[in-house]
């Protein structure tokens, strides 16, 4: 604590850079810029509490800083131990008007190359804050990518309610060490406040949901009833999901691949597992490199529209001895087995993309007899098997577009964050008007995100004439399409 802010981030001195950099990420972000103008008067989050858990980027900063700028309190966490950028993370404790020795702005706990032990403290971190006369206080929003934090509320209540969190035997492999320190730290809170979670439940209005993963969790636990609080997917509109996950990262993995390894992709064979929206972006971006790109995927359709892109669609244990670089982009689990690692070629190149590191079986990997592991640099493995072949594992198997490179770029990112802006204005203002379910925006504000960003690039729209509207069934000024429509 300094000044009366509370951080745990690399070192403040890192501040000025990281403050030139967000104030150039600000002109690529539009879409956040347009929202602080819009609602500098009205500050809609005046009183909200705004638990954040995404990975603490420049792109982060501008995204926290707008809500802050609308009136809300935030902490910060980042949702990924290696996807923190610690300048900007560093800036964001400082603030735009404070300095390293006297910071102004707001709680940030998150450095790059957490362990998970501490990734687990610092999320814990975002849930005391501070009200006006010094006591500590829950939050009552939470902004989630991954619903890390969703989870340890929820897990808290339901180990709490139950008066006993549940222990695993040490040689139990079924449970990951993930799961284990997430147990280790309840059991703490739980010994020190039996009611803390409950608590802390209560008070939250809703959660806005970045990433697909985290939206599958939130439907999971409204299915089980479970849920505790109104959710929105951030995920599903349209301006998120078709743009982030596919645009974006056909920027961020060729990022992620080439500050790792500055291996030429051309000519190279990439096997992309799953044909998503993640998928389809990593493809693309791989084949615009030159790979011949082979795609794995379980679903008919996905497959079909890989096929049609010209892609080879095969399985991978068929494939996995041609590959020179292996992604994974399924957010499902044991994707890349340690069996296929032991029969992939010298050198091969493995990296994930889908939210968690459960895609590529690092615990394995690790186990296997004989293994042995040099550290290129951080965040780049090699694995050398007994026989003499090795591969090249990047940041761990965990996302390696945010842990080798810095993540999407900034006017993408604009329009995901839009949409988590809104949805926090929507949930703390008319949350009453929610029950405990999963909730997307509408198309109206999906269509007024794309609008502001169309305006940044040059685009100029096409005026639907009345006659026009009348005929295809529309309101002049929108929505331009019917909810099934798939874009
Ligand atoms: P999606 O659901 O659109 O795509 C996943 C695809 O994987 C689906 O088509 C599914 O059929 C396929 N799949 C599932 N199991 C498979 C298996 N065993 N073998 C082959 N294919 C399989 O999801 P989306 O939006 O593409 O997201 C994928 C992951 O990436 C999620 O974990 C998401 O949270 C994450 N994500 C990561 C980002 C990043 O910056 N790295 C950005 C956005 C999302």
């Amino acid at each position: 604590r300094r000044n009366g802010v509370e951080f745990a981030v690399a070192d403040l001195e890192f501040a000025a850079f990281g403050r030139q950099e967000i104030r150039l990420a600000e002109h690529e972000m539009p879409g956040l810029m347009q929202l602080r103008r819009e609602y500098a008067e009205a500050r809609p989050l005046h009183g909200a509490r705004i638990a954040g858990s995404l990975h603490m980027t420049v792109q982060t900063a501008v995204l926290i800083e707008t809500l802050v700028s609308l009136g809300a309190q935030v902490r910060w966490v980042s949702c990924n131990i290696f996807s923190t950028q610690d300048e900007a993370a560093s800036a964001v404790v400082v603030g735009p008007h404070g300095t390293p020795q006297e910071p102004r702005g707001v709680p940030v706990f998150a450095w790059k190359g957490e362990t998970l032990p501490e990734y687990w403290w610092c999320t814990e971190r975002l849930f005391s804050f501070t009200d006006g006369e010094g006591n500590v206080v829950g939050p009552n929003m939470i902004l989630d990518d991954g619903g890390d934090a969703t989870l340890l509320v929820h897990k808290g209540v339901e180990y709490e309610t139950a008066g006993v969190v549940p222990t695993v035997a040490d040689d139990d492999h079924t449970v990951s060490e993930e799961a284990r320190v997430v147990l280790d730290t309840l059991r703490r809170s739980l010994a020190a406040d039996p009611q803390r979670w409950t608590r802390v439940a209560k008070e939250i209005r809703g959660v806005s949901e970045e990433t697909t993963t985290g939206v599958n969790r939130l439907y999971q636990l409204a299915e089980q009833g479970k849920l505790l609080f109104p959710a929105i997917n951030v995920n599903d509109s349209v301006t998120k999901s078709k743009f982030d996950n596919k645009y974006g990262i056909r920027h961020s993995l060729i990022d992620g691949l080439n500050r790792a390894t500055d291996v030429l992709i051309g000519g190279k064979v990439a096997v992309v597992c799953g044909f998503g929206d993640v998928g389809k972006g990593s493809a693309e971006a791989l084949a615009g490199q030159g790979a011949r790109v082979i795609v794995t995927e379980i679903d008919p359709i996905c497959a079909l529209q890989a096929l049609l892109e010209g892609f080879q669609v095969a399985q991978l244990d068929e494939v996995i001895g041609k590959a020179d670089i292996v992604i994974t982009t399924t957010g499902n689990k044991d994707i890349v087995t340690v069996e296929h690692m032991a029969a992939m070629k010298h050198q091969v190149i493995l990296g994930n993309v889908g939210h968690f590191d459960n895609e590529i079986d690092m615990a394995g990997l690790a186990r296997h007899p004989g293994i042995h592991r040099i550290t290129i640099k951080p965040q780049v493995d090699e694995w050398v098997f007994p026989d003499g072949h090795s591969i090249i594992v990047l940041s761990e198997g965990r996302l390696l577009n945010l842990g080798n490179a810095t993540g999407h770029p900034s006017f993408v990112m604009s329009t995901s964050f839009s949409n988590q802006v809104i949805a926090q204005i929507e949930l703390f203002t008319r949350h009453e008007e929610y029950n405990r379910d999963v909730y997307r925006l509408s198309k109206v504000l999906d269509e007024k995100v794309a609008r502001i960003h169309v305006q940044a690039l040059g685009g100029e729209l096409t005026k639907l004439s009345k006659d026009q509207a009348e005929y295809i069934d529309v309101d002049v000024e929108g929505p331009y399409k019917p909810e099934h429509y798939r874009y």
